[in-house]
């Protein structure tokens, strides 16, 4: 009999047993709400090894696509085969911390004698707290802050993979996803998946429990996608030109006062109480969702007197340039190959990922996340080892290898390859992120001398080296000491506007000042973009 390994650890073969049976076995926990009847689709596995070894798809897997399937419906068909999954990861490495913007608490939900007050009126009688939720709902990574709301304390931060990963790897193939057979189905593995998680968060044992119901506001964000998708608005037209929000429509068509959404979490079908309202925050513009709203919010936009360029780097980029007079902003489709995705040896900031690279006389020293053996490399390393082999000029501003060479070992003990095909994508990943930038500086008229910070958010920025960013032409070749890393910048802003009110009609009036370009549709974008594919820096002068 063979092993069926899962999340890395290995166990026999079982005759009948699921994959769920024999992660029950190894300790490693699947989601689940249904019993494990192939309802609630929160069980969901890649499979890394051995797909046709197992029984054919169910019809309650009938919306999965690729390499995933749901664990309790899941079997091996074949006893030999060597068959490995992996569970959605939870808790990745969390990116809480951020330049923490000071707001006074002003709620939406207060407490006024024994009762939970919302908007003026009683929803509850008072439990012994009241608390909310604020969540950034990337693309690739999901989280939320458990919220204090009477002392404005971040009581527990709590991080998951994005569920919807088998609709694909960026917002245009989830669109296309759920503009197909299975719409809605993406909406609700978000859902479940945020539920599970803040039941876990209410149970846990390092911190008084709480009970659910005692949550009474949540603050939700996130690109335009994840934000409609989540609430299930049609996501179609943000798939096509102009791709814009039907909320963004409406709201040009003068049919509503602000793009920031809100419904009941009985409406949306969150499991906190019912009667809590569920906030999305204003869309900046096009892709440019609520969460860069949050962003603006989180490094003081609203305040800032002199203009200064904000990067939220992820599988889309993100780019606003200016001060509270008036601002341009431009989303850049970089795509997964930062964050995982398209890369032979690519994967999210877990344990086991090759984050730090530095090549000295031909010899490559790494190091892991979590200092544990070499699974894969993420973002931050792929920018350093990149930058490290044009520095030693192993490779090309093209992108190809001195030596002719298809690959480049970076852990060759465990046979890691960057491969010429792994650099193309990264090439053109990048040149999203070069082209973003260039031309929002172009188009607002400020060059790099002109701007007073370059703040980086989100995704990896806080863990990349700025320098090898800039030497490869990643992030514009700002001074390092304008450079600031603001971390989870989305999520602080979420958590502003989950604690103040006002800051909520603060950054809804913000985002009319706000520009959108379409960069396709520059003149020079071609040229700028096969510019932007070199490794090298981006030059000073832009005009
Ligand atoms: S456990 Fe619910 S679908 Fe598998």
């Amino acid at each position: 009999m063979s092993p069926v390994i899962a999340d890395g650890r290995k166990v026999q073969y079982k005759e009948k047993n699921t994959l769920f049976d024999y992660a029950d076995s190894l300790d490693v926990r699947v989601p689940t709400s249904c019993g494990r009847t192939g309802e609630c689709h929160e069980c969901i596995v890649e499979i890394k090894n051995g797909m046709n070894s197992l029984n054919p798809i169910t019809k309650h897997e009938e919306f999965l696509r690729g390499n995933y399937r749901l664990a309790c419906r899941t079997r091996l068909e074949d006893p030999h085969a060597i068959v490995e999954f992996a569970t959605l990861r939870r808790q990745p490495r969390i990116l809480s911390e951020s330049i923490n913007r000071k707001v006074p608490l002003d709620t939406r939900v207060i407490k006024e004698n024994d009762n939970v007050v919302l908007d003026g009126k009683i929803i509850d009688r008072y439990r012994g707290g009241i608390y909310g939720i604020a969540g950034d709902i990337g693309t690739t990574t999901v989280v939320l802050n458990l919220v204090d709301l009477e002392s404005g304390e971040i009581i527990q931060t709590s991080s998951f993979e994005n569920p919807q990963r088998f609709g694909g790897g960026d917002v245009m193939n989830r669109i296309s996803y759920d503009g197909g057979a299975f719409h809605g189905e993406l909406k609700q593995v978000m859902l479940s998946s945020i539920n599970f998680e803040i039941g876990a968060m209410t149970r846990n044992p390092n911190w008084k429990s709480l009970h659910r119901r005692c949550i009474y506001d949540v603050v939700l964000v996130g690109n335009t996608t994840m934000r409609d998708l989540l609430y299930g608005i049609d996501v179609q037209p943000v798939g096509q030109k102009p791709y814009k929000s039907l909320i963004q429509t409406e709201f040009e068509n003068k049919e509503r006062d602000s793009t920031a959404i809100e419904c009941s979490a009985a409406d949306i079908g969150l499991r906190v109480h019912p009667k809590a309202n569920v906030y999305s925050g204003p869309l900046v513009g096009s892709h440019v969702g609520t969460d860069v709203a949050a962003d603006m919010l989180a490094i003081g936009m609203d305040k800032a007197k002199s203009p200064r360029m904000l990067v939220d780097i992820g599988t889309n980029t993100e780019v606003v340039i200016g001060d509270n007079s008036g601002m341009v902003t431009a989303s850049c489709p970089a795509g997964p190959a930062f964050e995982g995705g398209e890369v032979t040896y690519g994967m999210p900031g877990y344990d086991g990922a090759v984050e730090a690279v530095t090549i000295h006389e031909g010899k490559v020293s790494i190091s892991t996340i979590g200092d544990v053996e070499v699974e894969g490399i993420c973002g931050s390393g792929l920018v350093d080892l990149l930058s490290e082999l044009r520095r030693t000029e192993t490779m090309d501003e093209l992108g190809k290898y001195s030596n002719d060479s298809n690959q480049f070992a970076f852990a060759a003990d465990r046979e890691m390859y960057l491969y010429r095909s792994d650099i193309s994508a990264l090439a053109q990943a990048k040149s999203a992120n070069y082209s973003g930038q260039f031309i929002a500086m172009r188009h607002f008229g400020k060059s790099i001398e002109d701007l007073e910070a370059l703040y980086l958010a989100g995704g990896f920025a806080n863990y990349i080296n700025a320098d090898n960013a800039k030497a490869i032409g990643f992030i514009a070749d700002f001074p390092t000491e304008k450079i600031s890393k603001v971390g989870n910048a989305s999520l602080e802003g979420a958590t502003i506007m989950l604690k103040s009110v006002s800051s909520r009609r603060s950054i809804e009036k913000l985002v009319r000042k706000v520009e959108h370009i379409e960069l396709e549709t520059t003149p020079d974008f071609f040229d700028i973009f096969v510019e932007g594919c070199l490794f090298k820096p981006m030059p000073q002068e832009i005009f």
